[in-house]
């Protein structure tokens, strides 16, 4: 919802700078990736309770994402009650059960081999928190009129991507689900229809014997993933 005076241009000074030598730089890009390769998509989770402000300030960390116009096209579901978790765990693995019996056809299946999933969701009910992520496809003023988004899909991954890096900062785990189809989540959530739910997201502690697929630690090499011109 934004203010019409919102829409109005003017600059202030940059108000944050983060001036670096560049060995301070160099020292802080290695960390920074050394701390991001520890991060693991989790399906294991224990019951262990998290505390809503840190999921609060992890949501607050996501809407820092930049976004086409700045629209921020996003909203955030978080689920903690239990009765809520098993209603959508139950509607997720009905869709689930549909599409490993075939609807994702045998290529999707065949690369989900080597992830070991299943139509088994537990995690969405033993994970403290469930985030549902929605896109919103258009805006709307404070005095109710509508707006279009723009860039939306590439404006909520990323804003998604600083989620999942802050979970991984306040030392929690999460795991990307994506029940296909995901329209089940509007009328339980109570999210009107022009926005899309584009994934729903469990986020609490491992459980002391988690798992993770071998081949989940395999990224491609640096040499695959950029061109330097
Ligand atoms: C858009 C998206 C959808 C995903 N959907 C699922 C899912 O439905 N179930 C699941 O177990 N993992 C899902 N994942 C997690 C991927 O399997 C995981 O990111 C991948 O195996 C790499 O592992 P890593 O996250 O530990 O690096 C999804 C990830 C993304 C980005």
């Amino acid at each position: 919802m934004f203010a019409r005076d919102h829409l109005k241009y003017a600059a202030i000074p940059l108000p944050d700078r983060h001036d670096m030598s560049a060995a301070q730089m160099q020292v802080t890009a290695k960390t920074f990736h050394d701390f991001m390769r520890t991060r693991h998509s989790v399906r294991d989770f224990s019951d262990r309770a998290v505390s809503r402000g840190v999921i609060e300030d992890c949501i607050r960390a996501a809407g820092t994402a930049p976004s086409g116009a700045n629209h921020q096209p996003w909203h955030f579901v978080a689920i903690s009650n239990p009765d809520y978790k098993r209603r959508i765990r139950d509607a997720a693995e009905e869709e689930e059960r549909r599409f490993y019996a075939g609807g994702a056809g045998d290529e999707w299946l065949k690369a989900l081999e080597p992830i070991g999933t299943s139509d088994q969701k537990p995690h969405l009910e033993i994970a403290p928190w469930l985030i549902v992520v929605f896109a919103q496809r258009y805006g709307q003023f404070d005095d109710g009129e509508r707006f279009k988004n723009y860039y939306v899909p590439e404006s909520v991954g990323i804003a998604t991507g600083f989620l999942l890096a802050a979970v991984h900062h306040a030392g929690l785990v999460a795991l990307t689900h994506t029940p296909n189809p995901m329209k089940f989540l509007n009328s339980f959530l109570a999210r009107p229809a022009s926005e899309k739910p584009t994934m729903i997201i469990a986020v609490g502690h491992p459980s002391p014997d988690a798992v993770v697929p071998a081949v989940a630690k395999i990224k491609k090499p640096l040499q695959e993933i950029l061109t330097v011109f």
